[in-house]
């Protein structure tokens, strides 16, 4: 595909690198300023500490691209779920088992603090550097509200999929229909590429991947597509593992997003070879002490993709307890790697 900020980005250095997260826990500057915010929600609401955060690892680091500090929990809290994080215990929601108990009346009034992040933020981000704005799949959001929170089994969220599909249609569609708005609404503000997370769609078999996951991306892509054709969507179905082909055959993102688990062999003999790669070094190896092994885990992955666009990554968040030394390591082998 063509597309200017892409072929800008690419044209400037072989492998761009940002990391998910990356303004996160492992930074003092980001828990300085956290620490004047009791709740993580209302930080999230803070379009000026929004900006400061975001632009945060881009000061110290110099990464390609920036991603907008929110959550995508932010969904579902416009839509009147309640949702507190509990310091160590990640996110807790109010459970929910029916559509009407989701409210779209003030979804995008109470989102204008995350729009007005995004314009602040791009106003005072170098004009070379893609911003990226981000959602949750509706699967993946659909099982933070029926769970209640995080979950090992997905047992609820399944139950009604599975078993009360018109139901659970019902609630996907709101959740589709809302998450359209926020990405159009993002790109307005000034976002110039959307990463679309679907952090849960490894717990489906390929039948309800492809209803549940799938289709209402599929859907979601075309709509944004048909506004704005010329932003460039990330979509990462972390752990889909074989369904990543069935992801990618029906959801034309433009740049695909890999988890650590996946077989980059596998990745290179059942995907495009035009297809942009990003992703896949597991976060764990930036909590190494041995540099040796950390370098060759990273020079392994650039080995793999050398032949393609590809935008180095982790294969899920950076953590907290990462010594700032390896993400230098990181960038400095990324770009010195030829
Ligand atoms: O990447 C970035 O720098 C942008 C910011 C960002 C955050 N969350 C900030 C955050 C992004 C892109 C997210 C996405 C997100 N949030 C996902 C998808 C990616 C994934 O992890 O699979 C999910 C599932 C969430 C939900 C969520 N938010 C969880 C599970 C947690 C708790 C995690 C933990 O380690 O405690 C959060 C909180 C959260 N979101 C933090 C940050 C920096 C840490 C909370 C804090 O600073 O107090």
């Amino acid at each position: 595909m063509n597309n200017i900020y892409l072929d800008n980005l690419f044209s400037k250095t072989k492998n761009p690198i940002w990391l998910m997260r990356q303004a996160g826990r492992y930074l003092p500057e980001y828990n300085q300023v956290r620490s004047t915010t009791k709740n993580f929600l209302e930080f999230c609401y803070n379009s000026d500490l929004v900006a400061k955060v975001t632009l945060q690892p881009i000061q110290r680091f110099d990464f390609d691209l920036a991603i907008i500090f929110s959550d995508i929990l932010v969904i579902p809290h416009s839509l009147g779920v309640k949702v507190d994080f509990v310091k160590n215990e990640g996110p807790i929601l109010e459970k929910i088992s029916d559509p009407k108990q989701l409210s779209s009346s003030n979804f995008e009034q109470n989102l204008m603090p995350v729009y007005e992040g995004i314009s602040k933020t791009r106003a005072l981000l170098d004009k070379s550097k893609p911003l990226i704005g981000f959602v949750g799949a509706p699967w993946t959001l659909a099982s933070y509200m029926i769970e209640g929170g995080g979950s090992k089994f997905f047992n609820d969220v399944k139950n009604i999929a599975y078993n009360n599909s018109d139901k659970f249609q019902e609630i996907i569609d709101i959740l589709s229909e809302n998450i359209i708005i926020h990405i159009k609404n993002q790109i307005k503000a000034g976002v110039n590429l959307i990463q679309i997370f679907d952090s849960w769609s490894g717990v489906l078999n390929r039948e309800n991947f492809i209803q549940w996951s799938v289709k209402p991306i599929q859907k979601i892509v075309h709509e944004v597509k048909l506004s704005y054709p010329e932003i460039p969507i990330i979509g990462f179905p972390k752990d889909a593992g074989s369904k990543y082909k069935d992801y990618y055959n029906d959801v034309k993102i433009d740049i695909l997003g890999l988890d650590s688990n996946i077989s980059r062999n596998w990745i290179k003999e059942n995907l495009p070879k035009d297809l942009i790669l990003q992703g896949n070094l597991d976060p764990i190896y930036l909590l190494s002490n041995d540099k040796g092994k950390l370098k060759n885990q990273i020079t392994k992955i650039l080995d793999d993709f050398s032949d393609r666009r590809f935008i180095f990554n982790l294969g899920h968040g950076i953590l907290p307890s990462t010594p700032i030394e390896n993400v230098e390591l990181l960038i400095k082998i990324v770009r010195n790697y030829e």
